[in-house]
This record gives structure tokens, C-alpha cells and sequence, in this order.
């Protein structure tokens, strides 16, 4: 077994995770895979990142890709679609699309990449979450974010991520939902401009999982590593 880390990020094509594997690709002893769901011989990636297709909300797209990566040490599901959607105006329909991309999409990945993770000592499972996501703060008074649709399915990421490390627990998995902050990405910058730079989140994401141990699993972060109510 390399001492080389081997980190996969799904959903690298732009934003968050296209800035994710631009700082993992200048990382030392760091093997970075990243995920498009269309090629594009023009993506800004570096050279020494190796990027395959997935597509997270197709199973067979989903099994390919992971029958290409027999060991992992790090899985980020970081690819998310969100607009802004209120429930109570949201045909159902678009709800599941929600549902499919933000949740099911990463439960497919968790269950392909788990052989993979297995094979390795590391274990370390990080799914991009969101404030919406968070009931505690979306009670408030005032909605933070995309909230709406977007805050539902991220709230059920959260318990995705929970009941995985559940489950995963005995067998030293670390699994945590991130929250990566106000960033100006295509989605950020629906809420307005003013978010952060996507090299800012990602290099402070980056720091904090680098710092995840067991028993950091099942908190809900922020990317700067302060904890985020559930
Ligand atoms: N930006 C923010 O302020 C913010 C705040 C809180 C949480 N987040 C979360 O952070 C993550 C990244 O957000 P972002 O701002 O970078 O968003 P973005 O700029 O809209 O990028 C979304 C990424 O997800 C990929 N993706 C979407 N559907 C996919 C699918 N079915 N299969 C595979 N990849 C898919 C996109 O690929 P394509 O290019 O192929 O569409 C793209 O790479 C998301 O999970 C989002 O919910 C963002």
C-alpha cells in the first residue's frame, strides 16, 4: 500500500469543486481524482489530477466510475444542485429532482466508493452540505441561503450522513456533512454577489478534513471548522 492519500471529489467541473481539486492538486503525497459529468478537454484542473465522468444521479454512471477506483482514502460528494424554490410553490416533481441529486445521488456514491474506502485505513467520507440544511438555524426568524427545496434535501443529507456513520462507526469511518460557507460559485451567486472565493472555502475545507479523526464523525462543520447546529 502507497503512503500516497488518494482523495476523489465528485461534482469537479466548476465552483467549490473544481477549486477543491486545484488545492489538492498542489497538495504533496496527494493522488486527486475529480468528477465531470461532460468532458471538457478546457477545464482549468492540473495536469497531475486525473478526472473521470460520473454522473451522480445515475446509477450505472455511479458504479462505472467507482469499478475505476479500487482503493480511496477520502470521498467528497461535493456535486449539489440549488436554486431558489420555496416548498410551498415547488411542484413535487421538482422536489424529487432535488431529492435525487443532493441526496439519493450521494447515497449511491457512499454505497460504490465503500469497497474502495474499505481497502484503506483513512475512511473518511465529507458530504457538501449547507446552512439550508441546518433545521436549527432555518427555525430562526428569517431563512439563511437557498433554503426552500435546496434546505430540504440538505437537511436529509445531514441525516444521510449521520445514520451512515452509524453504521460505519466500529469499522473507523469518519463521515461528516460540511457546510462550505457563502461562496461565489454559479450557486452562491444567486444569493447576490459578495461570496467568498471558491479557493477560500476550499482551502479551508481541505484544512478540516485533514483534521478529521473518528471522533470527529458525525458533527455537522462549518468550512472553517466552527460546528453547525443541526
Ligand atoms: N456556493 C455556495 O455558497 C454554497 C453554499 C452552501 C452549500 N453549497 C454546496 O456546495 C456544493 C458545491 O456548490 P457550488 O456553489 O460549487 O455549485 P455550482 O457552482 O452550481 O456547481 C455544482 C457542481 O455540482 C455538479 N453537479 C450537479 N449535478 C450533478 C450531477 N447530477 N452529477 C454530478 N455532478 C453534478 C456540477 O456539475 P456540472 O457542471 O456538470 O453541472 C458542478 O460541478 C453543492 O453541494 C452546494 O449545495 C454551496
Amino acid at each position: 500500500m502507497s503512503s500516497e492519500q488518494i482523495v476523489l471529489v465528485i461534482g469537479a467541473s466548476r465552483g467549490i469543486g473544481l477549486a477543491l481539486i486545484q488545492e489538492l492538486g498542489a497538495k504533496p503525497n496527494t493522488k486527486t481524482i475529480g468528477t465531470v459529468r461532460t468532458p471538457n478537454p478546457a477545464l482549468d484542473a492540473p495536469q497531475n489530477v486525473k478526472i473521470i465522468i460520473l454522473d451522480i444521479s445515475d446509477e450505472e454512471s455511479v458504479a462505472k466510475a467507482a469499478s475505476e477506483i479500487p482503493e480511496l482514502d477520502i470521498l467528497i460528494v461535493n456535486a449539489g444542485m440549488g436554486k431558489r424554490d420555496p416548498v410551498t410553490s415547488t411542484p413535487t416533481a421538482d422536489l424529487a429532482t432535488y431529492l435525487n441529486v443532493n441526496v439519493l445521488g450521494p447515497h449511491r456514491a457512499i454505497r460504490a466508493f465503500l469497497p474502495a474506502l474499505r481497502a484503506r485505513k483513512m475512511r473518511r467520507i465529507v458530504l457538501m452540505s449547507s446552512s439550508s440544511g441546518s433545521i436549527g438555524q432555518q427555525a430562526l426568524p428569517g431563512s439563511i441561503g437557498l433554503a426552500g427545496s435546496y434546505g430540504v434535501s440538505k437537511a436529509a443529507l445531514n441525516m444521510l450522513a449521520v445514520q451512515t456513520h452509524n453504521e460505519l462507526q466500529t469499522e473507523g469511518f469518519t463521515v461528516v456533512p460540511v457546510h462550505p460557507g457563502w461562496v461565489a460559485t454559479d450557486m452562491g451567486n444567486i444569493h447576490g454577489s459578495g461570496g467568498m472565493p471558491p479557493a477560500t472555502s476550499a482551502k479551508a475545507i481541505i484544512q478540516l478534513v485533514d483534521g478529521l479523526t473518528p471522533e470527529k464523525s458525525a458533527t455537522f462543520y462549518r468550512f472553517d471548522g466552527e460546528k453547525m447546529p443541526w
